[in-house]
Order: structure tokens, then sequence, then C-alpha cells
């Protein structure tokens, strides 16, 4: 029988994705990074970490391929061919570790891929990441008017630390300044829970 859940493949960004996550940035946020910041964050920047998210499938021989047919003509037309190494991409999301910090700097969906948990996954790999490299906690700035985001970043123990004056340089918009301080074991079992739910509705091959 097939297997109805939703397959993504989540990697580490690379130079070649970069014109991709730019037109994805410019569908997802009022201030885009340009492409240059996301070359220094891949290559340059010792303490940062992207990712990015594609559909794919898994073959019956187990290998990795990109899933072909009407959904590569779709994502195609909507962002543009893929440029030979990787397939559309649909989320990417990044993060810094600095000391025992870490700080989750961006992370969006493509609008048509959204509320299909695929934005949570990212909050997901990027909190067990950060777990993983024993950071202590945590945080990211968030729009005080996206609600939404935060819903999501609540949903996983953040809370509002703080708030930064006219932080958002588009409309001098206050960021809420979220984090989670308390990676204790209660936490990670709530991941474990979060992680299994998550792995209902998707089928995710992780390639990190
Ligand atoms: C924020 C964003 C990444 C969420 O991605 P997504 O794939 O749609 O989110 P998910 O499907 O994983 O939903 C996760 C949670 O978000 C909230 N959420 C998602 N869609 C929602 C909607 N339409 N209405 C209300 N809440 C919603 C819910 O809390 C949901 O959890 P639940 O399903 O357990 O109720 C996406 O909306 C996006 O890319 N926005 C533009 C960029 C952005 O704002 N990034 C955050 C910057 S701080």
């Amino acid at each position: 029988m097939s297997d109805p859940r939703l397959h993504v493949i989540i990697r580490q960004m690379t130079l070649d994705d970069i014109d991709q996550v730019v037109m994805l940035d410019k569908l997802a946020f009022p201030s885009p990074w340009p492409a240059r910041t996301y070359r220094y964050e891949i290559s340059d920047n010792e303490h940062a970490r992207m990712f990015v998210l594609e559909p794919g499938n898994i073959s019956k021989q187990g290998a990795v391929s990109r899933q072909m047919g009407w959904l590569d003509r779709l994502l195609d037309s909507i962002i543009g061919s893929s440029n030979g190494h990787s397939g559309p991409l649909i989320g990417y999301s990044g993060m810094w570790h600095i000391a025992d910090e870490a700080h989750i700097s961006t992370i969006a969906v493509h609008p048509d891929w959204r509320c299909r948990k695929l934005g949570e996954l990212l909050v997901w790999s990027m909190v067990r990441q950060a777990i993983r490299q024993q950071a202590h906690q945590v945080t990211l700035e968030v729009r005080v008017s996206n609600t939404l985001a935060q819903n999501l970043y609540r949903k996983y123990g953040f809370e509002i630390l703080g708030t930064r004056k006219g932080y958002y340089r588009d409309n001098s918009e206050d960021a809420y300044m979220m984090g989670v301080t308390r990676l204790d074991e209660a936490y990670r079992q709530l991941m474990m829970i979060y992680g299994q739910e998550l792995a209902h509705v998707l089928r995710v091959t992780n390639q990190w």
C-alpha cells in the first residue's frame, strides 16, 4: 500500500540553491535577504547552518530521487525550473550557533505549501539541532504582527523575552525576541512526542 504521507527531503543549503531561496524569500518576507547574505551564511559564517526542504520520494530500491510529474511541473511554473543541482525548493531555514545559544535566523515555507506542517518540521529540526549541539537556549525575532508564526513558536515553548523597538527596516515594526530557555529532559520528551506527531503526516528524508 502506498504511503499517504507527504514526503520531503531536508538537507543543507548549498550555493546552487541561492537563486531559488531568494525567490522564496521574496514571497515570504517584505524585507528579503539579498543573495550575497545567503552566500555569506553558507560559505563564510562559521556559526551558521542553512537548510532547505524539497519534495521527494523514495524509490523501491530505497534511493532518494526527485518526485517527478505534475508536482515538478507545478512547482517549476510557480518558482522556476530547478538549476540542475536541486529539486524545486518548498521551504528553508537557518540558524546560528554561538557559544551555548542557538538563534533561528530565518524560516519560511512556500505559500502554496503552507499549513502542511512543513513550518513545524523546520522549527522541530532547528530545535533538535540546537539540543544536539548542547545549546542552552534557542532564540529568534518575530514581527509583533506575525501571530501565525508566534503560535507555531509558542507550541514549541518559545516565550516572549523582550521587544526590539523598530527592528524591521521596511515599516519600523517592533520585533518580539522569543526564546525557549529550558531544553531539559521534559522538553526533550515534548520534542519526541511532537516528532512522532510530525511523522504521522510527513515522511522525512534527512540528508544533513
Ligand atoms: C510561519 C510559517 C513558516 C509556517 O509554516 P507552515 O508550514 O504554514 O506551518 P505549519 O503547517 O507547520 O503550522 C504550524 C503551526 O502554525 C500555526 N498555523 C499554521 N497555519 C496557520 C493558519 N492558517 N492559521 C493559524 N495558525 C496557523 C499553527 O499553530 C500550526 O500548528 P497546528 O497545526 O498544530 O495548529 C509560514 O507561514 C511562512 O513561511 N510565513 C512567512 C515567513 C514567516 O513569517 N516566517 C517566520 C518569520 S519569524
